[in-house]
């Protein structure tokens, strides 16, 4: 079954997950020749791509390489998120995503990662600046919330998908969870149920028999 994100049709509903440091642009290519219906960039550093620092560059390459292509943008500015999504526009990215779910403690001391959950105005400017740059459909890719106290993705999911978000992807743990313990799929269905664009499911989906199960407990859909 294919998935819609704004004018783009995906083949199938079958994703491989972003991966600063692994899944770079030959990896990617890998997974997409092996059927996967939708590959992503590492994440991207708005600011440090609009300065053209050459590790983000790279990072942000790949125009042709596979199809669609999709650029993933991290930030904790307005002004800087707009102008990375520009900047990607012009290097031919068909969606963008936005990364609001990194727990790394270099990326959320900066503001920028899951720390925007803490931060849902701020996330929500965030999101407006970069849908009003682009012609590209925008994407978020969060957690469920910062920790246990803070599950706030259904209300920034339906805040986003008022604000133009197409696609939103939920790594079904917290941001103080980090990568430990097991993915909560049940807690994935409140998102699901919030908003009517697509809502796609993540982590710990080791196996078919994990997907088939993420799939019934998160009411993940188009
Ligand atoms: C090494 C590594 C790098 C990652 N880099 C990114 C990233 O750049 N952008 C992003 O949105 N998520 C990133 N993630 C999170 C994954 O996309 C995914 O949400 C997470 O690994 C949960 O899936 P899993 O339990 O199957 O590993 C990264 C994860 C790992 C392990």
């Amino acid at each position: 079954m294919s998935i819609t994100v704004g004018s783009v049709v995906l083949k199938n509903r079958v994703f491989l997950a972003p991966m600063s440091g692994v899944s770079d642009a030959p990896f990617r290519r890998a997974a997409h020749r092996s059927g996967a219906g939708l590959v992503v960039s590492e994440m991207v550093a708005s600011q440090e791509l609009a300065k053209e620092r050459p590790d983000m560059l790279r990072r942000a390459a790949g125009l042709g390489q596979v199809s669609p292509f999709v650029i993933q943008l991290a930030g904790r500015e307005a002004v800087w998120m707009a102008e990375g999504a520009r900047i990607a526009t012009d290097l031919g990215a068909d969606i963008i995503d936005i990364n609001m779910g990194c727990p790394a403690r270099q990326v959320t001391g900066g503001w920028s990662g899951s720390a925007l959950m803490r931060e849902p105005d701020l996330a929500l400017s965030l999101i407006e600046a970069t849908v009003k740059a682009t012609s590209a459909p925008v994407t978020l890719k969060m957690r469920l919330g910062w920790d246990e106290r803070c599950l706030n993705a259904p209300d920034i999911a339906r805040k986003a998908e008022a604000a133009g978000v197409k696609m939103i992807t939920i790594h079904g743990r917290t941001r103080c969870q980090f990568y430990k313990g097991k993915a909560n799929w049940a807690a994935i269905r409140k998102i699901a149920e919030a908003v009517s664009i697509p809502v796609v499911a993540n982590g710990d989906g080791d196996s078919v028999t994990d997907v088939k199960e993420m799939l019934a407990q998160s009411g993940a859909r188009q």
